[in-house]
């Protein structure tokens, strides 16, 4: 967690910020929240008092969803500001929206923006922690985070992650997803590395790199397949999806080849038929849903460690 340039509270903005020793202090503190999550009323009163308010810029469904519900299970106050109904429209500018939602009073931003950076000028105007959920294709620090506790949790590896080989597949170029998870993976001392074709890697891949998925497939332990970012491509960047699902793509044939132990994980949403085109309710490590469960405590893992300031995880609190 990084002190803001303001002085204010701490905030979560990047993987690279959060250290190798802060990515593990998550996991443990996972692990506690996911006991919570296990009881049959999932609730403690550890937030009571502070109010997280989401701001996303951008559309949504598992990160925003899943971060109202961690902080609703620590009992926090919870504000949700819907971009399309607010007064961006009538040209109010991000720094006025953030410094009036903060006059409201707000311990927590979670931010999702479409621009790289911007949760970084967020936390420069405010002096609430700002948790990055999200910013272009830079960086997604808390998918990063459960994807680390997702593959910890499923092959036993609380000691970290050595000697454990992980393929990224996929338009990484564009991922902030990849740049998230694969530091988080290599915080916890995994081997990763990325495969892709030459024109969806960046300039500088911050892992090694290959473009021959069937040569590493039987080396993994983990098989993380990216989504397609049609969205973010403004050039043919692959010749066809058919190309690249033939390529890149998980195939009946790969699946087939995949030893059961193996980890198949995708940070959704999914591009069924082009970089996954099994079903994957059919693969014994299909990890999709799991992803998505896990969330729930790595988030709230993230909330207690930004504002919990000592508050324990007792029970029974409404
Ligand atoms: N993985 C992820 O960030 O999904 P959403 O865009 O639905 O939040």
């Amino acid at each position: 967690m990084t002190p803001t340039p303001s002085g204010g509270s701490a905030s979560l903005l990047s993987i690279d910020e959060l250290g190798a020793d802060g990515v593990a202090r998550i996991m443990d503190l996972a692990d506690h929240m996911a006991e919570v999550n296990r009881r049959p009323n999932p609730k403690v009163p550890a937030l009571r008092g502070k109010t997280v308010c989401n701001v996303f810029f951008e559309d949504s469904t598992r990160t925003r969803l899943s971060f109202e519900t961690a902080a609703k299970r620590l009992s926090a106050d919870t504000m949700t500001f819907a971009a399309s109904q607010s007064s961006l429209n009538k040209g109010e500018s991000l720094r006025d929206t953030i410094e009036t939602i903060g006059a409201m009073g707000v311990d927590a931003f979670v931010v999702r923006h479409g621009s790289s950076g911007a949760p970084w000028m967020i936390d420069g105007w405010t002096t609430a922690s700002v948790v990055n959920a999200g910013d272009g294709w830079h960086a997604h620090p808390t998918q990063g985070l459960l994807d680390a506790y997702t593959v910890r949790t499923a092959l036993g590896r609380a000691a970290g992650f050595d000697g454990v080989r992980i393929g990224i597949v996929g338009d990484v170029k564009h991922s902030r997803v990849a740049r998230s998870t694969a530091a988080a993976f290599a915080a916890l001392g995994a081997d990763v590395v990325f495969v892709a074709p030459r024109t969806l890697l960046p300039p500088v891949p911050s892992m090694p790199t290959t473009e021959d998925l069937d040569g590493v497939l039987d080396d993994l332990d983990v098989l993380y397949l990216l989504r397609m970012q049609r969205e973010r491509m403004t050039e043919a960047l692959v010749p066809s999806l058919r190309e690249y699902t033939a390529r890149f793509g998980l195939t009946p044939e790969r699946a087939a080849r995949l030893a059961d132990h193996v980890l198949v994980m995708h940070p959704g949403p999914m591009n069924r038929g082009v970089e996954i085109a099994v079903d994957p309710s059919e693969l014994p490590g299909a990890m999709i849903t799991k992803q998505v469960a896990n969330g729930i405590a790595v988030r709230m893992a993230v909330l207690f460690d930004i504002l919990g300031g000592g508050a324990s995880l007792e029970k029974g609190a409404r």
